[in-house]
């Protein structure tokens, strides 16, 4: 596995490449032989910290769109508007593509880089540690990691997770995407409305946004399909236990898909739920999220599918978090730039505002990013948003 092998439909989470110093250890091969890595990422509790953790000289400079959003974005209390997607052009009104310019050196990185960590994204070498058996109920892998140091002790501010880097667009949710930190930073500033809650995490992925979320949370639903990524997710949820030791929080990964009608119960099945914890699930879940989860249309229907058929059987009224990153692409159809994904979110969000049905309505707000401070270190680019959907039953 020296080489990475890239099929055309490979995709690429920017997280962890455009980590300034982080070293990506490789732990195992996971089912599919796609190569493991564990990234640990720090919870910035100090100001300081947090006001440099967009990851610097990375974020896109001005252009047309930036006033608009900006606009948009001091007015919390406004209905969402549509913004407008006039791509970047230069004087021709040729698209002007923004390079993103090297990571800056630094001192202390003169020394990592001679070890080959540390260099951004031009070098990412992982760190093979050992390549684990890839029963992914075994434990987490640490105790046989023979280099462990004191860094390896679990310490309340630092999230550890297993992820892959490259992958097939099915298997999206192995990687880390901006968006779940967007969504962490929210949870992160807003404790005291999650504090003893029951969560829904839709599309959680490697369950990075579940584990912040159980920071606060009493119990945490954490769900999404496919054996292997659910496998993935469990193991994450395991490393970070220490995040809710003595406290009663927990997180149960489980099987919900978006195109299926109904949870599945099945105990033949890997990560079926019980009749307990759906009559729970309805009882008490009061906050759903769900992170980067709009980037095909069919999917999204799917997901707001979902969304409604779950929030009108809720018992207690429900505020669902949905964060996208719009992600601008030329296209030779419309022969412009587009973002046809976040256009059908948008889309799919006013139809949910608009809905008549006598029995539940829907507020659709943006929740301004400026008021969200960032927990973590990562680019917060202006393209990434988060919105709030409040499901009011009549
Ligand atoms: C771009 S990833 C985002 C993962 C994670 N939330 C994050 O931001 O890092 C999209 C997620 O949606 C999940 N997903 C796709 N189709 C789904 C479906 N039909 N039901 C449930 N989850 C689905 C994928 O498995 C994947 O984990």
């Amino acid at each position: 596995m020296d080489n990475a092998t890239f099929r055309i439909d490979t995709v690429l989470s920017d997280v962890h490449l455009l980590l300034p110093n982080a070293q990506h250890l490789m732990t195992r091969l996971n089912a599919v032989a796609q190569p493991v890595f564990v990234s640990k990422f720090k919870i910035l509790k100090d100001v300081e910290e947090r006001e440099s953790a967009s990851v610097s000289g990375c974020t896109v400079p001005s252009t047309p769109t930036e006033g608009v959003q900006e606009g948009v974005e001091e007015e919390e209390d406004a209905s969402p508007p549509r913004v407008s997607h006039t791509p970047p052009l230069d004087e021709d009104g040729d698209l002007d593509v923004v390079r993103r310019r090297p990571l800056e050196a630094s001192p202390g990185r003169e020394s990592e880089s001679r070890t080959g960590r540390g260099r951004g994204r031009e070098a990412t070498c992982p760190i093979i540690i050992i390549q684990a058996s890839g029963d992914a109920e075994e434990g987490c892998g640490e105790e046989e990691d023979e280099d462990a140091d004191e860094e390896d002790v679990p310490r309340p501010d630092i999230i550890r997770i297993e992820h892959t880097m490259a992958t097939p667009l099915e298997d999206v949710g192995k990687q880390i995407w901006r968006g779940a930190f967007l969504l962490a930073d929210f949870i992160l500033s807003r404790q005291a409305d999650f504090a003893g809650a029951t969560v829904l995490e839709l599309g959680a992925g490697t369950g990075i946004t579940s584990v912040v979320a159980a920071t606060a949370a009493r119990t945490v639903y954490c769900t999404d399909v496919g054996e292997d990524l659910l496998n993935m997710c469990q193991r994450n949820i395991t490393l970070n236990q220490h995040l809710t030791e003595g406290k009663e929080n927990q997180v149960r990964v489980r099987q919900l898909d978006w195109t299926a009608s109904d949870l599945c119960t099945d105990p033949e099945e890997p990560f079926a739920w019980t009749e307990d914890e759906v009559a729970h699930l309805h009882d008490e879940t009061s906050l759903i999220i769900a992170a980067d989860v709009c980037y095909d249309d069919d999917l999204t229907d799917a997901l707001f599918r979902t969304l409604y058929r779950i929030t009108s059987s809720l018992r207690k009224p429900s505020r669902v978090y949905l964060s996208i990153e719009k992600r601008l692409n030329f296209t030779l159809r419309h022969m412009e730039v587009t973002c046809e994904a976040y256009d059908h979110f948008r889309h799919c969000l006013d139809e949910l505002s608009n809905m008549e049905d006598g029995r539940i309505q829907y507020e659709v707000e943006r929740v301004p990013s400026q008021s969200i401070p960032q927990f973590f270190q990562y680019e917060r680019v202006q393209y990434l948003e988060l919105w709030r959907v409040t499901a009011i039953q009549k």
